[in-house]
């Protein structure tokens, strides 16, 4: 049995119809995919440069992750938190010996492990909610994570939000100083900001988050959703600038392609957490956290962090020589296979062309043009991409 033969026509229909216009939805219908292409109802292929934004870090169709998930789900695909269960346990112990932190709480999205975070921060700092945090950023959309966010237009119509939230620009250490005081629960940043345009945070702005969340006696909490895992060149973000959070969120490819979200916390905050302070119903399902162990494995059994490593500082170098001889580039910002390139114009018309030269890219702001390929891409595709970006920016875009 599978699903009934639809049209993309009618897809578009049905979806018009029946689903909440939530999303500003393109055009594409991909129905397959296998390592980092993707494969559309009509049957054409696609570099994908976006992996379901920084899901699908291993692409699609994965063989272990495939044969993984059809294994676990035959035996139980859910597990109620109520009673023990080996796949959780078991990705638990990998994250805490990967990353060095003390315990994990297991959720289901990024937007979730922010608001646990979130309490978490309130038990560790008690009668406090101030929470400092950046123009630019984004933490997700429930309350307390889009209090956090640092874009107006996805708060204000849903004002009043949690109350609290101070928002200073990113990499000012003045702004940063004068903000953190004795009312701050916690201070809550990415440390390359995704859908602000991929803004990486300095080195030396990050220490001194460090330390001026430790002067005051708030949490730091580090949002490693979109940046964290391998995508950087490390499994974790945190352990290439030489800082300990006092948290850190992981979602987007932790679950292999299924929801799966974490917050991994040092001993101080674990030892503020009694049953019933905070729970879920589906967090740490059997399935996405056997997808997770798996991911986790085949990153660890094949590098992946220093692949991805060496592919970026290759891209780099490409992407920095396209700029100087493509139209309209104004900034190249990323590393790994976090990228951005930012464009004098708008970039939704250029991503649009690109897809229609076979390119799966995404955007930031409404000039950048956002790149989070999985780590299984070929060098090739990404020269194919340069080679295309340039024609399609020497082109008349409208
Ligand atoms: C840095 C960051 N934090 C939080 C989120 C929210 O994650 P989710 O969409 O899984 O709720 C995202 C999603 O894009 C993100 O990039």
């Amino acid at each position: 049995m599978s699903l009934p033969e639809i049209s993309p026509q009618e897809v578009e229909a049905k979806d018009s119809a029946y689903i909440l216009g939530t999303y500003a939805r393109t055009s594409f219908h991909p129905r397959r995919g296998k390592g980092a292409q993707l494969i559309d109802a009509g049957g054409k292929v696609y570099w994908d440069l976006l992996a379901g934004i920084a899901v699908n870090a291993l692409g699609y169709a994965h063989p272990r992750l495939v044969r993984a998930m059809k294994e676990e789900a035959s035996k139980l695909y859910h597990v109620s938190n109520l009673y023990y269960q080996p796949a959780q346990v078991l990705l638990a112990e990998k994250l805490i010996t990967a990353s060095g932190m003390a315990k994990v709480f297991f959720c289901n999205s990024g937007t979730e492990a922010i608001e646990a975070s979130l309490k978490f921060a309130r038990l560790a700092t008690p009668g406090r909610h101030g929470v400092v945090s950046f123009t630019g950023s984004f933490h997700g959309r429930t309350f307390g994570a889009l209090s956090m966010t640092g874009n107006e237009g996805y708060r204000a119509p849903f004002e009043p939000l949690v109350p609290g939230t101070f928002f200073i620009p990113p990499n000012d250490i003045a702004a940063l100083d004068a903000a953190v005081n004795e009312t701050t629960s916690a201070i809550v940043m990415e440390p390359i900001q995704g859908e602000g345009g991929i803004v990486p945070f300095s080195d030396d702005f990050l220490k001194a988050a460090r330390a001026a969340a430790d002067r005051a006696g708030a949490a730091l909490i580090l949002d490693e959703i979109q940046s964290g895992l391998g995508r950087t060149g490390s499994l974790f973000v945190f352990k290439q600038k030489g800082i300990v959070p006092d948290m850190v969120t992981l979602a987007k490819p932790l679950g292999g392609g299924l929801p799966l979200g974490a917050v991994l916390v040092t001993e101080r905050i674990a030892a503020l957490l009694k049953p019933g302070l905070h729970g879920t119903t589906f967090g740490g399902n059997p399935v996405a956290c056997r997808l997770g162990l798996e991911l986790l494995s085949e990153l660890e059994e094949k590098d992946y962090p220093a692949k991805v490593a060496a592919l970026g500082a290759w891209f780099e170098r490409r992407l920095k020589r396209l700029k100087k001889v493509a139209p309209g580039i104004v900034d190249i910002r990323g590393t790994g296979l976090i990228w951005g390139i930012e464009l004098d114009r708008e970039a939704a018309p250029i991503a649009k062309a690109l897809l229609a030269k076979g390119f799966v890219v995404g955007t930031a702001r409404k000039n950048v043009l956002r790149l989070l390929p999985p780590y299984v891409v070929p060098k090739k595709a990404l020269t194919a991409f340069v080679d295309a970006l340039e024609v399609t920016l020497k082109e008349e875009v409208k």
